[in-house]
Order: structure tokens, then C-alpha cells, then sequence
């Protein structure tokens, strides 16, 4: 599996790839402009940064689009509007739900405070707050809808699975994909495939046959990278294979084991051993493993 380097313009003049590359958005340039992904606070001075290298005018920036809500994937949102009002939000139904909910946006406002603590950085970009606080969504998105920025069209699909809220983009004209957590990660220099099941195993699956007829040649992932080519032109059916593989190993596993206790240990313990997965708590982790082993096992 290859990802392919950081400075993409040359893939595409519509796709510019921001962030770092285990936290990446993307600038989708059409007449005006699209963000996707929302990011962390502290990848808001390494965006503005790029933002100013590619010459971008943030006037012509008019929609940001949150492909979930959790945590890394909307935490550089209210920054943005704080400095670019004139930005309107794109999310599920649902995801607009969670983002205005107290409970969903103090989780994310301390998750990300305290990461800021743990680096050292100040909570202040550029005499911004970089704190969390509730998003307004101006636009919700679902199966069927469109976005059309002159010259290039954003279709979204709702993918429900690895969260309820989950929302891919795609780009027609590109036959590009753009489905954050949606889509098992590849690990870098290898053909394995990390399933992110964790809220619905068949929502999961459903989500990925529902992309599965889409003419793919780039998927741009909010974690990693981009892929192109053959890689990219397979992954959704080897996406679901190797989804449908770990919900045979994890019944089997059930089994022998007769032990819900230790399957989730056993997942924990080899998801946390993945480098994406190094900042997530063994607390946080062990509760997702938790959903995601029985959603498999159909017992949620
Ligand atoms: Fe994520
Ligand atoms: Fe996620």
C-alpha cells in the first residue's frame, strides 16, 4: 500500500491536501472552495500556514464539511468560524445534532484541552481561541444531496457505522472519495486492512456496499493519506472483505473463548499497538473495542 507524498497538487489543481498526515483535511477548489474535515487545534497553525503557501483566499473557502463528530475530526471547526465567519458547516442530520448537544461538545472542548496541555501548546492561535464550543451546521447532508462549488460538485453519502453520524464525500469529476473513518484504514507498507466498525458492524457493511459501485481512482483518508490507482480502485471491495473476515475471526474467537472480557482485551490490546491509535486512552479504547465486538457479535 502506497501512500502517496504530502505536496499533491500535482495529483490534482481541484485537491489540495492539508493538516499533517495523521490529521488531514483537504481543500476542495472549484469557483469558491470546500474544507474537508475539521481537524485539531493544533494542526490550525500548520493549515494556516499551507493555506498562505497555496496563495489561497479564505473568502472563497464558503463550506467546511464535518465527516463525523468525534473528537479529530472537528476540533480546529470553531477557530475557523471564529476567524471565518462567513464559512457555513456541512454535516449529517445527525451530526448536526451532536454538534449543538452539551454532552458530545464538553467531551470534545476537554478531550482537546487537555491534548493542548499534554504538547504544551497555548489555547490561542493568532489571538483566537482554539477552545471547542457548539457548531452550527448550516447545511445537512444525505444520501442524494449535492454541493456544487462552480466547476467541481461534492455528493455526499451518508455511511453510517464506524459512527452514527458518518458522512463521505465524493467527487464525480475526480472519482475521488473522501470517507474520513468510513473506510478500514491501510496500514502504511502493507496490504492489512484496520476495520473501525465501532459503533455498528452491519451499518458498517451496509455503508460500504452502498460505495462499493462508485468508480474509484483517489481516496483521501483524514488519517494517512491519499491513495491513487490500483489501490484506490480496489479498496472498497477489499474494505469489505476484510470487514466480513473480522466479523468471522471475532465470532470464532467468541467461541472458543466464552469470553466477552478477553476478546475485548485481545482487540484492545492489538488495535493499540497501531500507530493511529497511539493518543487514544486504553480506557476510551477498551469501551470502543467493547461496541465494536458486540456489534459483531449482534448483541447490540
Ligand atoms: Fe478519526
Ligand atoms: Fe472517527
Amino acid at each position: 500500500m502506497a501512500f502517496i507524498p504530502q505536496d499533491l497538487d500535482r495529483v490534482s489543481g481541484h485537491i489540495v491536501p492539508l493538516g499533517s498526515r495523521n490529521i488531514r483535511m483537504y481543500l476542495i477548489r472549484g469557483e469558491s472552495h470546500a474544507l474537508l474535515g475539521g481537524g485539531v487545534p493544533w494542526v490550525v497553525e500548520r493549515l494556516e500556514t499551507q493555506l498562505d503557501r497555496h496563495g489561497i483566499d479564505r473568502s472563497l473557502i464558503r463550506f467546511l464539511v464535518i465527516s463525523h463528530v468525534h473528537h479529530d475530526h472537528c476540533g480546529a471547526v470553531p477557530y475557523l468560524l471564529r476567524r471565518y465567519p462567513h464559512i457555513e458547516v456541512v454535516a449529517s442530520d445527525y451530526g448536526a445534532h451532536l454538534l449543538g448537544k452539551s454532552g458530545p461538545v464538553e467531551l470534545m472542548a476537554s478531550v482537546n484541552r487537555k491534548t493542548m496541555e499534554t504538547m504544551g501548546l497555548p489555547r490561542e492561535y493568532d489571538g483566537i481561541s482554539l477552545d471547542f464550543e457548539s457548531v452550527p451546521v448550516s447545511l445537512r447532508a444525505a444520501d442524494g444531496d449535492f454541493l456544487d462549488l462552480g466547476g467541481i460538485t461534492l455528493h455526499f453519502y451518508s455511511t453510517p457505522g464506524h459512527s452514527r453520524c458518518s458522512l463521505s464525500t465524493y467527487i464525480p469529476a475526480l472519482e475521488a472519495l473522501f470517507p474520513a473513518d468510513a473506510l478500514p484504514f491501510p496500514e502504511a507498507g502493507s496490504d492489512k486492512l484496520t476495520v473501525t466498525a465501532s459503533h455498528d458492524y452491519d451499518d458498517y457493511i451496509r455503508s460500504l456496499e452502498k460505495l462499493l459501485p462508485l468508480p474509484i481512482k483517489l481516496i483521501g483518508y483524514e488519517h494517512g493519506g491519499m491513495i491513487t490507482g490500483e489501490d484506490a480502485k480496489t479498496m472498497i471491495s477489499r474494505s469489505l472483505a476484510a470487514t466480513l473476515q473480522q466479523r468471522q475471526r471475532i465470532k470464532e474467537r467468541y467461541d472458543e473463548l466464552k469470553d466477552l472480557d478477553r476478546l475485548v482485551d485481545e482487540l484492545a490490546w492489538k488495535y493499540s499497538a497501531l500507530e493511529l491509535y497511539s493518543m487514544v486512552s486504553s480506557d476510551t479504547m477498551r469501551a470502543t473495542m467493547a461496541r465494536m465486538v458486540r456489534s459483531a457479535l449482534g448483541m447490540v
